[in-house]
């Protein structure tokens, strides 16, 4: 849950930083994890051919930092093409972890027009930490990321 003012505090903070970084999308990364407690990981994987390729993430190192599309949450989201919020990760038989201490996780597709380049996912440590405030501030960086590729 993310209050409407901070999102749009969050989203104009990122447009004065975002245009001088060498990296836009370690830097977006960065700035969610500051912001955001209860984003405890959070990060990139851009979508190579079939499969999902670990880009810039902040939190505990992941072992899974290839993804054939189609396996846990995230190959998931891009053989859907749906963004997926998941109140509690136990729930769920094909989910990959990448921490014990994960409850809760979303996926936001990046697209530019109709195609899928990657997705931003965040995992919590709290079930059903996501709703549709986190989404729509993810969306919105989602498609300035696409503007920077
Ligand atoms: N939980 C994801 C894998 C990525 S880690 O959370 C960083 C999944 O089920 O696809």
């Amino acid at each position: 849950m993310i209050a409407s003012t901070k999102a749009e505090m969050f989203l104009t903070r990122l447009d004065e930083l975002m245009d001088h970084a060498d990296d836009p999308a370690a830097l977006a990364m960065r700035l969610l994890a500051e912001t955001l407690p209860h984003f405890r990981w959070v990060g990139i994987y851009w979508l190579e051919g079939d499969a999902l390729v670990l880009g810039p993430y902040v939190g505990e190192p992941t072992e899974h930092d290839r993804i054939p599309v189609g396996r846990g949450v995230c190959g998931t989201a891009v053989a859907e093409g749906k963004n997926q919020i998941v109140p509690d990760v136990r729930l769920v038989s094909n989910y990959l972890a990448c921490s014990v201490k994960t409850r809760s996780e979303i996926v936001v597709l990046i697209r530019q027009g109709d195609q899928i380049v990657g997705q931003i996912d965040v995992d919590g440590h709290e079930p059903g930490a996501f709703d549709a405030t986190d989404e729509a501030l993810l969306t919105a960086v989602a498609k300035k990321l696409a503007s920077y590729i």
